[in-house]
């Protein structure tokens, strides 16, 4: 009996999409972290005085490679590991900025625009979008990188809304949203 061959994995190469215009690598989002300034609410002074402001991550940057195991039968990015992904890099970008511990509460807006092919390297970019009270939102973006050619597609995109939390579990205060830096 013949060994059956292995079901091909959906490269670049053969992927429809590779017919389609690569948009250009932006430069210009190479850094990992963008900063902003914020006042730190756990210094805050008494009313009066003036605000000190530290300076805050307010962007996050992961990056995975999608091997096989991340994939569904498709040999597609699996839907459910596209969102752990996207939720881990909104949970590390709302500790980066609250210093906190941070727990998701909602997420929105979840949209999924093009299949990611499994050997294809994927960015996540996540921002602090708003600061309410005690949450925030954070937006998040998945884009798709060949691994043997330049640029990028948006892969998908949504809004994960965490909670600051105290050591005593409750909702606690974080920094308002303030300027970036260098904007
Ligand atoms: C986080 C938690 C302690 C907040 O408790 P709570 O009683 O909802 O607290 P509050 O009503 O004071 O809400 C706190 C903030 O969260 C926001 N919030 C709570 N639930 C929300 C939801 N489902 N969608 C959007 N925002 C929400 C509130 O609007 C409020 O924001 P603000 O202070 O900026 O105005 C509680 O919801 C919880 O433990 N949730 C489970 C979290 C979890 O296990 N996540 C998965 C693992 S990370």
């Amino acid at each position: 009996m013949r060994a059956r061959s292995p079901p091909r994995a959906a490269s670049w190469d053969t992927h429809p999409l590779q017919s389609q215009p690569l948009q250009p690598v932006d430069r210009s989002r190479e850094l990992c972290t963008a900063l902003v300034s914020a006042p730190d609410v756990r210094t805050s002074p008494s009313e009066g005085e003036s605000m000190p402001t530290t300076t805050r991550a307010a962007e996050t940057r992961l990056v995975h490679p999608v091997f096989p195991s991340d994939t569904n039968h498709y040999h597609t990015l699996f839907g459910g590991q596209a969102m752990a992904w996207m939720d881990q890099a909104a949970f590390i970008c709302a500790t980066r900025y609250c210093r906190r511990r941070v727990v998701t509460v909602h997420s929105s807006d979840l949209s999924f625009r093009r299949p990611v092919p499994e050997g294809s390297i994927v960015e996540l970019v996540a921002q602090v979008a708003r600061t309410g009270r005690t949450s925030l939102e954070v937006a998040v973006e998945m884009w798709i990188e060949p691994m043997e050619r330049e640029g990028r597609e948006l892969a998908c995109r949504g809004a994960f809304t965490l909670v600051a939390l105290g050591d005593d579990g409750k909702p606690v205060p974080v920094p308002p949203l303030a300027q970036r830096v260098g904007a």
